[in-house]
């Protein structure tokens, strides 16, 4: 999704600066070409020589020093940007930029821009508290910026307080949403379900499955980046919830099949990437079963399939994880289950399956054709597998 993306990262004044520094590390990771700009103070902070170093390219922080591609004209680094980031944003910079004052460079590119502007603020609290900061920032979000944080908690004053710099991987997840707004699922709604679910014994045990929930999290990645508006509804998992995600928390099959059931109103996707127990114990025991010198039987009894019970208009994607016979086995669960579309994965294979973060699937449609992909890694399955839900779309949006 960055790949080649021209990306203005400016960086201002402030102790995170070194958590800018880190963005600028993971956009040119994400291979992201990116034109550092950098104020006065920023360079207080952190240095051009180390930032050149992340970035691989030129940083800019004099308007007069007709160097790299400012040399060309004093607005093509906000001419040519596919986005302009400021992390950290502090209150000066704010209240320029409120005001249109070009009396510095990074000021002067996002006067010059017509690229999408993201800015993350980090100050003191109470100078994020004043009305003068808050001011400016109703007036930056009324003028089509986008705002991310700041987030609660120590700041360099010593004090607590809402000022911190969000961290770099929500910023990236920001300005991925923010590139991906009119994608091909702008103005659609995509359910996900991801992980294993948790089917309870007693107060402290249950019945699970080896899921790590990658795969779906993926998928609500890739379709957040697309446009699409996402829920998330997610067994217990250790991942973070991909910003702009909206992720609804449960444990059990039941839980699950009332959260999904109730997300899908009004959705036109639905694609089950969750391992849902297939049985849960018939009793929870309300205390925890002592261990004794006999044997135990537990009980199971069937969890509701959840695909089956969700109807309406949408779009349905189920997985089919099979340690054997894998067509076979799949192209039947898509008949039973009234899937629109199938992937199927071989749990055997290696580099596939759980807990990794790669994949190897094969995609099966009504029709019956299947498509096998190479391997890749799960948010490349995600984009393939979305590039085949989108021509099923049901509804205009
Ligand atoms: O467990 P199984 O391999 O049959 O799962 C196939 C598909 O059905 C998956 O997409 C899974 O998320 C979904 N499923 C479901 N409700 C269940 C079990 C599985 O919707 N109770």
């Amino acid at each position: 999704m960055l790949e080649g993306k021209r990306i203005v990262v400016g960086i201002t004044g402030s102790i995170a600066a070194h958590k800018g520094a880190d963005l600028v590390s993971k956009l040119t990771q994400a291979g992201a070409k990116v034109d550092v700009v950098l104020t006065e103070s920023g360079a207080r902070f952190v240095t051009p020589v180390a930032l050149q170093g992340l970035s691989g390219r030129p940083v800019y922080t004099d308007v007069f020093a007709a160097t790299g591609d400012l040399a060309i004209s004093h607005v093509e680094l906000g001419r040519r940007a596919d986005a302009v980031v400021i992390a950290p944003a502090s209150a000066a910079t704010m209240a320029r930029l409120a005001h249109g004052l070009a009396d510095n460079l990074l000021c002067l590119t996002v006067l010059a821009t017509e690229a999408p502007v993201l800015l993350a603020p980090a100050m003191d609290a109470l100078m994020f508290e004043n009305a003068a900061t808050q001011a400016n920032l109703a007036i930056l979000r009324e003028r089509g910026m986008t705002i991310i944080g700041p987030a609660e908690g120590r700041l360099a004053s010593g004090m607590r307080g809402r000022g911190r710099m969000v961290e770099p991987e929500a910023i990236v997840g920001a300005l991925r949403r923010l590139l991906g707004r009119s994608g091909d699922l702008a103005g659609r709604k995509v359910v996900v379900s991801a992980g294993g679910t948790q089917e309870p014994i007693d107060p402290v045990r249950y019945v699970g499955n080896y899921s790590s929930g990658k795969m779906g999290y993926a998928i609500a990645e890739a379709a957040r980046d697309r446009g699409a508006r996402v829920v998330l509804v997610s067994a217990p998992v250790a991942l973070s919830t991909p910003y702009g995600v909206e992720k609804v928390p449960v444990t059990t099959a039941e839980e699950m099949r009332d959260a999904v059931v109730a997300a899908c109103a009004g959705a036109d996707v639905l694609i089950m990437a969750a391992a849902v127990a297939d049985y849960r114990p018939a009793e929870r025991a309300g205390q925890k079963i002592k261990r004794t010198k006999e044997g135990m039987t537990l009980d199971l009894v069937p969890t509701p399939d959840i695909l089956a019970e969700v109807k309406g208009d949408l779009v349905r994607v189920g997985f089919a994880a099979e340690s054997e016979d894998l067509m076979r086995n799949a192209s039947e669960k898509m008949a039973r289950k009234g899937l629109d579309l199938i992937v199927a994965n071989d749990i055997t294979a290696a580099g596939s399956g759980f807990g990794t973060d790669t994949n190897q699937v094969t995609i099966i449609d009504k029709s019956g054709a299947a498509e096998t992909l190479p391997l890749l890694s799960k948010y490349e399955v995600a984009c393939r597998l979305l590039d085949r839900v989108v021509p099923l779309l049901k509804r205009s949006s």
